[in-house]
């Protein structure tokens, strides 16, 4: 059953944008793996996605973005079981801004860094080989129009995990997906020769469930609803994964950045700059050795 179906994982599908891609889907026909860190949150995504798509081809996989142990764990479940990989959407992302400095993984990688950006590409390399059996492969990163706000943001080679500058949040936040910005031209340009696309959604102002994120301070809280009066919902943002994931008119379409309206956008001129990306790819390869 499971062979005759697209299949697509996507990670961080517990909740937001994620969880509401992976209804969409599985209204769709797909198989979805629903990428989730936490069992128990996890279950009960699975549950309602199955419920809200009336569709029982979803199902929990365990996997922590921000740790190459759990990446493997995970994976080699999926390589195990699975003939194929259809679609493999990059969702998962760590923006907690209530925090004050940086926190290791048991890893020793600065987390935001880890989960954003070296997870999403030791993923891909462990599931290559099932995506390229699939008859039209489709790998989708997650930036962020946020990133407008910095458009002169490089990568700083020598210390992107800031052992030795001023933390903040936001700042390695768009680091990390500057970085994905620039990973998915690469890739798309090393998979050129296969009929694998990689595109980068530009996710804009969507609005996120504050429970879940208790720890921030009450003129953060207000902020968040300011901004959410801005803000459109997960479901319509999840049109655009849907459209990258599906569209017939995107299978020759790859290393390209979209915005929530499935236009092809700019990003910055940094972000284009085949040193740049070389020298950010080359640094990046050193954390998966
Ligand atoms: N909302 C916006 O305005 C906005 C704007 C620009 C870009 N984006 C991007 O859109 C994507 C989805 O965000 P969202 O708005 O849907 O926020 P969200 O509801 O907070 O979803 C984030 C998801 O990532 C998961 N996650 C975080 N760290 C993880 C880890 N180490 N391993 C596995 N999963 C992890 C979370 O799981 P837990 O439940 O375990 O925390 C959650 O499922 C992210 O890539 C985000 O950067 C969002």
């Amino acid at each position: 059953m499971i062979m005759d179906n697209n299949i697509c994982l996507i990670t961080g599908a517990n909740s937001g944008i994620g969880k509401a891609a992976a209804i969409q889907l599985a209204q769709l026909g797909f198989y979805v793996l629903i990428g989730s860190r936490n069992k128990e949150r996890g279950l009960s995504a699975v549950n309602d996605i199955k419920d809200k798509s009336k569709s029982d081809l979803v199902e929990l996989i365990e996997i922590d973005m921000s740790l190459k142990a759990s990446i493997l764990t995970a994976t080699k479940q999926i390589n195990d079981r699975f003939k194929k990989l259809d679609v493999l959407i990059h969702n998962a992302a760590d923006f907690d801004l209530s925090r004050k400095k940086p926190i290791l993984t048991n890893e020793g990688i600065e987390t935001i860094w880890a989960t954003n950006h070296i997870g999403p590409i030791f993923l891909t390399i462990q599931l290559m080989d099932l995506i390229k059996k699939s008859e039209q492969g489709r790998i989708i990163t997650v930036a962020s129009q946020g990133l407008m706000l910095h458009p002169r943001l490089t990568i700083d080679l020598k210390d992107p995990e800031y052992k030795a500058r001023n933390f903040s949040v936001s700042k390695a936040y768009y680091q990390s997906k500057l970085a994905q910005v620039m990973y998915t031209y690469w890739l798309a340009e090393n998979l050129s020769d296969t009929l694998i696309t990689v595109n980068c959604i530009r996710v804009t102002n969507v609005k996120i469930d504050i429970k879940r994120y208790p720890n921030l301070s009450g003129l953060m809280k207000f902020m968040y609803s300011i901004k959410s009066l801005f803000s459109i919902s997960p479901d319509e943002m999840a049109k655009t994964y849907m459209y990258l994931a599906t569209s017939p008119d995107l299978n020759r379409t790859t290393g390209k950045y979209f915005n929530e309206k499935n236009k092809i956008v700019n990003s910055s001129a940094y972000s284009k700059d085949e040193k740049n990306i070389e020298e950010l790819m080359n640094l990046t390869m050193k954390y998966l050795e």
